[in-house]
């Protein structure tokens, strides 16, 4: 029987989708894929080749991991809608002159799925709400004066991040990108950057983002970011991954666009992972006005250096070689 779903965040009169429902994304070793995200705190469950990425104590599927036949690649995105705004969804990719195309060839339920202007496949279906309908508090408190605040390194205990927040997609054409996912699937400009970065959230509540776009030369998974309890636990996090080999990365630092605290870990394949605490959420009853904010913040208010290869595309790079 399929799940009940929730609508009560739902604004009215605004087909859209509500949620980012999954991301999919092939390999070329996936053993190397179910360590990584192990190492980074999730629950991942290894079908054969393929690799389920999930939350502990959450039952839905964030991600796929493929194992594939070449360098990793973004295979690719499923957004969840509520059932009254499903076919009004579709009319208006049709009025767009989108055509609807056969489900990926990885994929095990089809919903409606069709192409965006970099040739990256969409899904669209009926599915709950697993974008968060208002914004989590603070895990804890901290403990009174005249008490130690910090925990010890053994009572720290591991990182385990509670859901996926967002993606962030490279783009040829970032304005381009933006259009597209508004006109089609109702997603709203959050803020953005001139022509080098967008973020987009759904008008049904969500994160600041749950898709965004930086300039490259083509499309690919830059990186997934995943929601953490606090500021200690994005440091407790980078310490996990430095502790089962994984030292590259950014951060900590805060952006601005978002406002998040983050740490971001360079995966096998040149992408990251990002942990994410104290996103800016954008409830279903505001409008949030969008604004093109200069490149000194279009990154962080503070952290150290970017790495020279944070922005690399390397699907891009692999697209060329194969080519
Ligand atoms: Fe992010």
């Amino acid at each position: 029987m399929e799940p009940s779903i929730d609508s009560s965040s739902r604004r009215n009169g605004e087909p859209a989708v509500h949620s980012l429902h999954r991301f999919v994304f092939s390999v070329p070793e996936i053993g190397a894929a179910v360590k990584f995200y192990t190492d980074f705190g999730l629950d991942v469950r290894r079908m054969g080749g393929r690799a389920d990425l999930r939350t502990f104590g959450n039952a839905h599927r964030w991600g796929e991991v493929f194992q594939g036949h070449g360098p990793k690649r973004l295979e690719y995105i499923s957004f969840g809608a509520y059932p009254q705004d499903y076919d009004q969804i579709i009319a208006r990719l049709k009025a767009q002159g989108v055509e609807l195309t056969s489900p990926h060839r990885l994929a095990d339920k089809p919903g409606t799925w069709f192409v965006d202007p970099d040739g990256t496949l969409v899904e669209l279906i009926v599915a709950p709400k697993v974008t968060p309908a208002e914004k989590r508090p603070a895990a804890a408190s901290p403990p009174p004066p005249g008490m130690g605040a910090a925990p010890t390194r053994r009572a720290a205990g591991r990182v385990h991040p509670r859901r996926l927040s967002h993606i962030l997609l490279f783009s040829s054409d970032v304005k381009r990108s933006v259009k597209f996912y508004s006109d089609t699937l109702g997603l709203r400009l959050s803020d953005y950057s001139g022509d080098a970065i967008a973020f987009l959230h759904a008008p049904h509540s969500s994160d600041h983002h749950l898709l965004a776009f930086v300039k490259s030369d083509g499309p690919g998974l830059h990186h997934s970011s995943w929601d953490v309890a606090s500021i200690d636990e994005v440091g407790l996090g980078m310490q996990q991954m430095l502790d089962t080999g994984h030292p590259k990365g950014w951060g900590v630092g805060r952006h601005v666009l978002g406002s998040n605290y983050f740490r971001y870990v360079q995966d096998p394949w040149g992408s990251f992972a990002e942990y994410s605490y104290d996103i800016d959420f954008i409830p279903s009853t505001v409008d949030w006005q969008a604004k093109d904010h200069p490149p000194e913040d279009s990154f962080y208010v503070w952290g150290p250096e970017v790495p020279d290869d944070f922005i690399t595309n390397h699907e891009s790079a692999a697209r060329r070689v194969a080519a």
